[in-house]
């Protein structure tokens, strides 16, 4: 534990905090969510509610009633100070909406396909390595370079032997992103550090884009912003690192929580082998039950009601999607991993990439990184297997994916 003081009204609230949560939080969200009372914890001098079931979460999302509240420094979750000026992750419209519909060109679903050569050619090489090797590190060996080629290398542009300093830095900032009063000071200064640093390195591979463009996201914001006041240089080093934090450590847990959910689901696996085109339902599977981001925060802009709840302009919500995706009241037996359930109509849609004016903006690339990496891996090397070693999760609470997964893969099927 940290150095909140986490002053519960709901004792089964701890858990979210506690280190044994860690390996499985599924039980205890689900206390939350059959509890009756308003889970509610205190944050510094603050207290906010814990909101875990499905329809308080996708409200609360949805509705212009809840954002950040930045402008009036009303977030009970973070130091506004501290925060990058292009991060629009944690902005309100308008400067939201401008940022946003500026980045949101570089993802469209053409740059996005134009991307699958390079991503099965990098998938493709390290299952090879890893067929001879007899085995592999999922999130060393696949998932971590596959996220640092795309991220750092395509959309960045940051050469490949500064890819490990990258991953170095994006680490600490990731863990940073917890709510502030959950950080250790270690913490706290481990993520501004690394904060100072990623941006002094940015700025000098912004100066080198504006001398020589390349075919990068960053050129393309410099370009932006050298042809108007739209965007400020400021801000396009703010963009990229939030393209850093939201998208590197996302793609590589899911695609480490996906290989050890099929792995521990040995049906659910075989199903999936037999019709390797169920991949994309698969995805989306994995995205709800065991989801990346367990959770992000929202602030009240305004006098509200969520439920029968009320609350205040300035009373913050932590959204805990990790704990709404797996509601039995949306999703019928919620526990239980499907990899057929996206592949059914009509079915309920879920949280992992959040929703409304927040949604998820690399969706299409997670999905397309996640899907080649997983349908590779698991058609090409039919005897994978979970070795002995004690699951490693990582400390943030916001975020859920293991340090490393090692596999083993022997020449018989499982
Ligand atoms: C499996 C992978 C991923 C997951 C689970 C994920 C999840 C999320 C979630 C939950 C949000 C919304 C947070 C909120 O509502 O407060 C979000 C926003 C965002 N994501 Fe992702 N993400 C993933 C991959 C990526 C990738 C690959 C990129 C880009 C390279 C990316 C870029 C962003 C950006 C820029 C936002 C902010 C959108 C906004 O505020 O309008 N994400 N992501």
């Amino acid at each position: 534990m940290s150095t909140a003081e986490i002053g519960n009204v709901v004792p089964d609230a701890l858990d979210l905090f506690d280190d044994a949560h860690r390996v499985n939080p599924y039980p205890g969200y689900r206390r939350m969510r059959e509890n009756p009372a308003p889970t509610r914890i205190r944050l510094a001098d603050t207290e906010v509610t814990v909101l875990s079931r499905f329809a308080d979460c996708a409200a609360v999302l949805a509705s212009q009633a809840w954002g950040h509240g930045n402008a009036d420094r009303l977030s009970p979750f973070w130091d506004q100070e501290a925060s990058l000026p292009g991060s629009f992750i944690r902005m309100d419209p308008p400067d939201h909406r401008r940022l946003r519909g500026l980045v949101n060109k570089a993802f469209s679903a053409r740059m996005v396909a134009d991307l699958a050569p390079m991503i099965t050619d990098l998938v493709d090489t390290f299952v090879d390595r890893a067929i001879a090797d007899g085995g592999l590190d999922v999130v060393r060996d696949l998932s971590g370079p596959l996220a640092l080629a795309m991220v750092g290398r395509r959309l960045l542009g940051v050469p490949e032997e500064d890819a490990e300093l990258l991953r170095s830095w994006e680490l600490a900032i990731a863990r940073g992103t917890d709510p502030e009063p959950l950080l250790s000071p270690a913490e706290i200064t481990a993520r501004d550090s690394a904060g100072k640093a990623v941006v002094a390195y940015l700025a000098d591979l912004v100066a080198r884009r504006r001398a020589d463009p390349q075919d990068d996201l960053l050129s393309r914001l410099v370009a932006v912003e050298e042809a108007g006041e739209v965007l400020s240089a400021a801000e396009v080093l703010g963009i990229c690192v939030l393209l850093l934090v939201a998208g590197m450590e996302t793609s590589i847990n899911l695609v480490g929580n996906g290989i050890h959910a099929l792995l521990s689901h040995p049906q659910q696996l075989d199903r999936l082998r037999r019709d390797p085109d169920l991949v994309g339902p698969a995805i989306e599977e994995i995205l709800r039950y065991d989801t990346p981001t367990q959770f992000t925060m929202r602030v009240a802009l305004t006098d509200t009601t969520v439920g029968d709840q009320t609350y205040q302009r300035g009373d913050g919500v932590i959204v805990l999607m990790g704990s709404a995706d797996r509601d039995d009241d949306v999703f019928g037996a919620g526990d239980e991993l499907d990899v057929t359930r996206y592949a059914r109509p009509g079915g309920p849609r879920h949280l992992g990439f959040s929703l409304g004016l927040h949604y998820c903006l690399g969706a299409p690339l997670a999905r397309l990184e996640a899907s080649t990496a997983i349908r590779t891996l698991i058609t090409r090397a039919p005897g994978l297997r979970l070795t002995d070693a004690p699951l490693d999760y990582q400390p943030s609470i916001i975020h859920r994916g293991l340090h490393s997964l090692p596999v083993e893969i022997t020449t018989a099927a499982n």
